[in-house]
């Protein structure tokens, strides 16, 4: 059952990834997925102790709605913790974080956004599933730029005045040093937009 951040489990998981690391810490130590049946009173006692413990240094989350950050902050801040990142789902093809709140509350928080899926999985490269219009959109703008496409998407994550840190999924060293070059990618407002508009299939109001 991996939603279980009870007091023993969460414990559990932390002293076993610690066993597992071989390490007598972790930098940073992140909550994969929410569980809506734990109080978050009880996810800050545990997560404050293990920091107090030296076990974990920051402690971050992943997957949480804007609600759940929002609260699970507040009850780590009784504490005298802050949440170091929230790692989310953002990319042209999954722009939910824009007006979710997600990036929001992040912003109003000081929590450094980590994207999980910039390139959707690899579809932006493929196009698979991917609308045509999203895929033009993104090619024109890369030709514009003298790049490629997938340099553009993971281009529009870094756009977000968030500034996030893109978690890049490739297991190619080449891909992940190719990457790098969307950090010279500086997308204006106009091609913003026009990623969002095409990824929506409707002209913005
Ligand atoms: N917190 C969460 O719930 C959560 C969920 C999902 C993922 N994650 C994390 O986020 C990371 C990124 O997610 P993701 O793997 O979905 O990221 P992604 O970067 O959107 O997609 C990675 C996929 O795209 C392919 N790809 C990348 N560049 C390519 C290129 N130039 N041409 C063709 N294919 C290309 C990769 O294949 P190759 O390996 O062959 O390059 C890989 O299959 C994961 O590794 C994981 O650590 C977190």
């Amino acid at each position: 059952m991996p939603y279980n951040s009870g007091p023993a489990a969460l414990r559990q998981a932390c002293e076993a990834s610690l066993g597992r690391l071989g390490v007598d810490h972790i930098d940073l130590y992140q909550v994969h997925r929410p569980d809506v049946f734990t109080h978050p009173d009880d996810v800050a006692d545990t997560l404050a102790a293990l920091r107090a413990e030296g076990k974990v240094g920051e402690v971050g989350i992943s997957n949480h709605t804007p609600a759940q950050h929002d609260t699970l902050a507040a009850a780590l801040a009784e504490r005298g913790v802050q949440i170091a990142t929230t790692q989310v789902e953002y990319s042209a093809a999954h722009l939910d974080p824009l007006r979710d709140g997600t990036f929001d509350v992040a912003m109003r928080r000081r929590t450094a956004v980590m994207v999980w899926s910039p390139l959707a999985g690899g579809r932006l490269v493929t196009g698979h599933g991917v609308s045509p219009d999203l895929l033009d959109t993104l090619d024109d703008i890369a030709a514009t730029h003298r790049t490629d496409r997938t340099t553009v998407a993971l281009a529009f994550t870094l756009a977000h005045p968030c500034r996030p840190v893109v978690v890049v999924g490739s297991q190619d060293p080449g891909r992940l040093a190719a990457a790098a070059a969307a950090m010279h990618v500086p997308l204006d407002r106009t091609d913003a937009y026009r990623i969002v508009a095409a990824a929506q299939g409707e002209p913005l109001p």
